[in-house]
């Protein structure tokens, strides 16, 4: 890994006020908190826990998360995936299909890099192509480098989802079975991830949207063992739901990857009782460069925080000085009072705003400044490489 440039680690034992504007700051106590609440919750539940790193795209976070007890990390892409192995992390699922050739022999030369870690490369996939496709690409690396590893695969399911993955029942049994004549694979268990699920507002829709996507896995499960063949794992989950799953009695993996620093879309959710109480851990740090008598100006747009999910809210002011953040752009942010409320920030003022949403917010930025001691006393305690920025194939 590269080493940081100098504005970077010149920031360490700063007070926050140093930190200049717009950055991602993690608040490393909040998210401290938010780990040890997850590792207790899978604990408790007997469940195991592989967060998703296409969040946090760290691999130095995610070998805080093993340590913690996670059994490794997801990623959605390759280049994550290399990304994680260049920075020691060894135990990665690509829990997403990967089908260009050029992209399987890299996944090839992955699960034997992992293997020589005495970790294990694990990979989704959906068709009898993209099993074939990567028995070859593996097959093909035995051939040139010699070692016959061999690659988890999990079978994906489409379990409510709508994007990849068979329908549940006999199409993924008809996968299980194609898989096992390829020496190269090894059938790890069924992928169903339900994402639209996790983000239903009402936990009464969550909960019957994953009682359903249980019982299409139940189904499926019961037809692959028919066939001789134990399903040994079941994977999913995300934040919204992660409760329901873990009670499903049917997975035996979460995949919850925000929950480590919780965006404000996340925030929006009416709150299981059993969920664990994930805070916010991640914050735009951003000042007040202008000011007119009816709004305020911020200088963090959308290239400093990500709005598919929303606007970010604006953290932590008194209750007569609360404001709503307004899309002003690339560079800047609107700034108005808040129902309720007239005062506004005064010019210079700084500013911390929850992004909508953690994973492409993170991606927009090189790293992350973690705090210890608060925001608004706290001091930097460490730079936080984004490592798999723009890590897209
Ligand atoms: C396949 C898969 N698993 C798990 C997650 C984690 O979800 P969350 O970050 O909402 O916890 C995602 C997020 O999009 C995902 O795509």
């Amino acid at each position: 890994m590269s080493t940081l440039p100098p504005r970077w680690s010149e920031l360490i034992d700063r007070p926050v006020n140093d930190i200049d504007t717009p950055a991602l700051v993690i608040d490393l106590d909040a998210m401290k908190r938010n780990l040890v609440r997850m590792a207790e919750f899978a604990k408790k539940h007997n469940i195991l826990w592989r967060p998703h790193a296409k969040m946090h795209k760290s691999a130095s976070l995610a070998k805080m998360q093993i340590k913690a007890g996670a059994a490794g990390v997801c990623v959605q892409k390759t280049a994550e995936a290399e990304a994680m192995v260049a920075g020691g992390v060894y135990n990665v699922y690509i829990s997403n299909e990967v089908i260009a050739p050029g992209k399987l022999a890299r996944v090839a030369a992955l699960a034997k890099k992992t293997a020589a870690h005495g970790g294990q490369l694990a990979i989704a996939v959906d068709s009898t192509e993209g099993l074939i496709r990567l028995a070859q690409a593996m097959n093909e690396a035995r051939v040139r480098k010699g070692g016959g590893t061999v690659i988890d695969v999990f079978v994906e399911i489409d379990v409510g989802q709508g994007r990849c993955g068979v329908e549940p029942g006999s199409a993924a049994v008809t996968l299980v079975l194609e898989l096992r004549k390829h020496p190269a694979l090894r059938f790890a268990g069924l992928q169903a991830y339900h994402g639209k699920a996790q983000h239903l507002r009402s936990a009464r829709e969550r909960r019957k949207a994953i009682a359903k996507a249980a019982d299409a896995v139940l189904l499926t499960r019961q037809l692959i063992e028919a066939q001789g063949v134990a399903v040994n794992l079941v994977t999913g989950a995300g934040t919204g739901c992660l409760v329901l799953e873990a009670a499903s009695g049917v997975y035996g993996e979460l995949q919850a990857g925000s929950f480590l620093f919780m965006d404000a879309d996340y925030a929006q959710n009416e709150r299981d009782p059993a969920q664990p109480q994930f805070e916010h851990a991640m914050f735009v740090k951003t000042q007040v460069i202008s000011t007119r008598s009816d709004h305020a100006v911020c200088d963090a747009g959308h290239k400093s925080h990500a709005i598919d999910s929303g606007m970010p809210l604006v953290h932590a002011l008194s209750a007569d000085s609360a404001l709503e953040y307004f899309n002003g752009g690339d560079e800047h942010g609107i700034l108005r009072p808040a129902a309720g409320c007239s005062r506004l920030p005064g010019l210079g003022r700084m500013l911390w705003l929850i992004p909508g949403h953690c994973d492409p917010t993170v991606n927009l930025h090189d790293v992350m400044i973690g705090v210890s001691g608060g925001l608004h006393s706290g001091v930097v305690q460490r730079i936080i490489k984004v490592d798999a920025r723009g890590a897209l194939t």
